[in-house]
């Protein structure tokens, strides 16, 4: 017995010795695998600011440098004679530029606003129809010069929601302009709106363009977010247009879901609810609180 307990001491100064030193290994593993996500993630976030004040300062100086260039060579009219043609495609320039920028800044103003919940919208019935279809004619020419084959179809039973019509138009903008920019030629976007049995509306982009894996999906709802961002964009933007049409959706009491296939496409299903429905009224309050 007593051989039994001096063994017994033995083995548990023994095994807390291993328990002691198995402990540091854990604890300076943990510390070393802690020190590497940290140094990761500190990488990660250097890469994704830098990537965006890249972007960023690239989507706001090319169309400054276009603005202040042209105006320019408008302010030397009197020593370099400008034929009349030049004026005005100088002067378009300028205007689409600035167009441009101030399209890029009003996404940066509604983005904040939106975060900091001081978003409002101005809601009346309103005929989805109609909203789409004076989006979907505003991107006939774009959609022709990119050989895309742009289609638009409507349910006739659809029925007046309600919802801020300057909204809803900046919703549809974003969405059918990127079905647009990410599919290339020969390729085709479908819009349709049907009605629920609720009596919503459900309107669907799709387009055969280039589709994102479930990561990049994320990427893309995020704010500034963008799929092969960096360098090796092959488009412009700021990586606003998504995240602000589905906080514009959601105000309104709906849904925005992306379904996407890489190579094969995307699918943008946005749910509106019906005029006099539950989450509509939520909205209403919403709105009414200014929020
Ligand atoms: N239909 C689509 N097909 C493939 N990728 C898409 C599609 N829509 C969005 N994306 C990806 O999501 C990113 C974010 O989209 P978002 O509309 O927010 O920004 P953007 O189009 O790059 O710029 P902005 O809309 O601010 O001009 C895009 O850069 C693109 O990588
Ligand atoms: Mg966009």
């Amino acid at each position: 017995m007593i051989f039994g307990s001096v063994g017994n001491a033995k083995s548990n100064s023994l095994m807390n010795e291993y328990a002691s030193l198995l402990s540091d290994a854990v604890l300076r593993h943990r510390a070393r695998v802690a020190e590497q996500s940290a140094r990761i993630e500190v990488e990660l976030a250097g890469k994704v600011k830098s990537e965006f004040i890249a972007n960023m300062s690239h989507e706001l100086r090319t169309p400054l440098n276009t603005v202040i260039g042209f105006s320019k060579l408008l302010t030397q009219h009197s020593q370099r004679r400008l034929a009349d043609k030049e004026i005005v495609e100088y002067a378009t320039l300028i205007q689409d530029a600035a167009g441009h920028l101030l399209s890029v800044i009003n996404d940066i103003l509604d983005i904040s606003k939106i975060q900091s919940g001081k978003y409002t919208l101005d809601a009346r019935e309103v005929n989805i129809g109609e909203i789409l279809a004076g989006s979907i004619s505003s991107f006939r020419t774009m959609a022709s010069e990119a050989q895309i084959d742009l289609r638009f179809g409507i349910a006739p039973d659809l029925r007046p929601i309600r919802g801020d019509p300057e909204k809803l138009r900046q919703i549809f903008t974003n969405i059918i302009s990127n079905a647009l920019k990410f599919t290339p030629a020969n390729g085709t976007v479908d819009v349709t709106a049907r009605r629920t049995t609720s009596g919503g509306a459900v309107v669907t982009i799709r387009d055969s363009g280039v589709g994102m894996t479930e990561e990049e999906i994320e990427i893309a709802l995020t704010p500034f977010g963008q799929v092969d961002g960096g360098r090796s964009r092959w488009r412009e933007g700021a990586g606003l247009g998504l995240p602000i049409a589905k906080a514009l959706v959601e105000l309104h009491g709906g849904t925005l879901e992306l379904h996407s296939n890489k190579g094969t496409g995307t699918e943008v299903v946005i749910g509106l609810p019906a005029r006099d429905s539950v989450s509509a009224v939520a909205s209403e309050k919403l709105i009414s609180n200014g929020a």
